[in-house]
């Protein structure tokens, strides 16, 4: 039986807990936000304004809000018998060091998923934390406290070196290294090393039949099969500026890394998850290397993103063969998605409509000043050098005609050449009206005439209707390169 590799748009604790099953996975790579207290942007492909392409990835600030509050109670809890008694112990102790506020929200948010992913590790399998020096101390403690009361121990803190500019004028050394921590569940685990060995860079034969070299001597043999790597890792570059596998995705890690990992802790066919996989390196990774995949994100970016990078790198027939979870399929669902207020998934029904509606050829809009009624953005061609703009505007509540006359104020005032309003409710007669009465616009380089405001429904969308505009082929998200040894479709298991 083929089994779907996996992607779940969603909140990782609820995906975890709701639909991944005991000791189903054998490596899971998280790279969570490090609490870096920043938002991160991700960076569109330029079409039309350059300077307005791009939009909030995701959130990396942290309250003491009532998701910390809540976890925080279930992690004290006894009878939860996910959290050993060290776990509630070093949650209580911590609590009296920090207090509540953002730090400990964000130990009690990976805590949590922490002991789900420890729960869904196969008894073999190797989990890896990706983490900064902001909380890497805490977060050594947290593993610490799941996984050695388990029976699981602690393999590798692994420091990823890169480089990057330092300016003469700081005051303290140039922070310029990731920690990795790798854990096994059990003292049964994997370790490909023969897949990971490196040459040797020094050593000189000695006329005794041994390798001379800085600090002892080898077995030529041994010699010729390279090392294992050390745990400070310098030969992974940052996926810089001007690399082919940049996607625009702000924390993006190299392929390189994630292939070592893979390479070194599953085999193929084994079932890799990644809980925070945004724009998809480590399931694109696992594609490669022939393992089963399982991918969660909290934003339709990084889905959307993931979705575009393993058709282009892997092809259709990959995306095809996907289980996709947690995107709406039907007005219901869409509702639902319309009613997280939460600061983490605040604006994502806006998102998912826009990108959908779109198919990915419209830029978000992060609202500044005077964009408010623009939710997004996209540019159609009037010649190979003119582009226009149309302002897509999105309502999830109830909506009337002040809301179309709104749009086409919004469209004259920002020398738009159209509008689209995307609406959860239908369309009163009046708005329709409206709408007609504001004309059209024919675009002189196709003659398509179009509405200058057109109004779409959800439900229209979710039954497939799709903005048709002169807008550029290119989507706005970049393209990933394609795997050229990539035969693989689907694993048999
Ligand atoms: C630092 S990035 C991961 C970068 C990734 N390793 C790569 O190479 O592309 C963190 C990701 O975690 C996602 N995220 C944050 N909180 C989440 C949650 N509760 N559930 C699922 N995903 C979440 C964010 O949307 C973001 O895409």
């Amino acid at each position: 039986m083929t089994t779907a590799n996996k992607l779940y748009y969603g909140n990782n604790l609820e995906v975890l807990r709701n639909y991944i099953k005991d000791e189903t996975i054998d490596l899971c790579y998280i790279d969570p936000p490090f609490n870096s207290k920043r938002n991160y942007n991700m960076i569109y492909n330029n079409i039309g304004k350059e300077d307005r392409a791009q939009s909030q990835a995701f959130v990396d600030t942290w309250e003491w809000d009532n998701a910390a509050m809540q976890g925080y109670e279930e992690l004290l809890n006894p009878e939860n018998k996910l959290y050993p008694l060290q776990t509630r112990i070093l949650i209580e102790g911590l609590q009296k060091i920090l207090g509540k506020g953002s730090l400990f929200a964000y130990i009690v948010h990976i805590t949590l998923r922490v002991a789900e992913i420890h729960r869904v590790l196969k008894k073999t399998g190797s989990f890896y934390l990706h983490c900064d020096p902001t909380a890497s101390h805490y977060l050594k403690l947290v593993l610490d406290a799941i996984f050695c009361p388990q029976g699981g121990e602690y393999r590798n803190e692994i420091v990823w070196c890169y480089t990057g500019p330092g300016s003469p004028n700081m005051r303290q050394f140039n922070r310029k290294h990731d920690t990795i921590f790798w854990y096994s569940k059990g003292d049964n685990w994997t370790f490909n090393k023969e897949r990971i060995l490196m040459p040797y860079k020094d050593g000189k034969p000695h006329a005794g039949g041994f390798i001379e070299k800085n600090g002892g001597r080898l077995d030529p043999e041994d010699y010729q099969k390279g090392k294992v790597p050390e745990t400070w890792w310098t030969d992974i570059a940052i996926v810089a500026r001007s690399v082919k596998e940049r996607l625009g995705y702000p924390t993006q890690k190299p392929e390189k890394l994630l292939e070592r990992i893979i390479n070194a802790s599953s085999n193929e066919g084994d079932t890799v998850l990644d809980a925070y996989c945004s724009c998809g390196t480590t399931v694109s990774v696992a594609q490669k290397l022939n393992r089963r995949w399982i991918g969660i994100d909290i934003t339709f970016q990084s889905i959307s993103l993931i979705l575009k990078r393993l058709e282009n790198t892997h092809g259709k027939e990959v995306v095809k063969n996907t289980e996709l979870n947690g995107v709406p399929k039907d007005l219901e669902s869409a509702k639902a998605l319309a009613l997280k207020a939460d600061d983490k998934t605040r604006k994502e029904f806006e998102k998912w409509s826009i990108l959908t509606y779109s198919n990915n050829r419209a830029y978000i809009n992060e609202k500044k000043g005077a964009d408010g009624g623009i939710d997004g953005r996209a540019f159609i061609y009037e010649s190979e050098k003119v582009t226009k703009q149309v302002i897509i505007s999105v309502k999830s509540g109830h909506v009337n005609v002040a809301h179309v006359r709104d749009l086409c104020h919004v469209v004259d005032r920002e020398g738009a050449v159209g509008g689209i309003l995307i609406t959860l409710e239908n369309p009163s007669k009046p708005m329709m009206q409206e709408a007609k009465e504001a004309g059209t616009y024919t675009n002189p380089l196709t003659g398509q005439i179009m509405d200058k405001i057109s109004i779409v429904t959800v439900d229209e969308m979710i039954k497939g209707s799709r903005m048709i505009l002169p807008t550029s082929p290119v989507e706005v998200v970049k393209s990933a390169q394609k795997n050229v040894n990539d035969t693989q479709t689907g694993i048999e298991f």
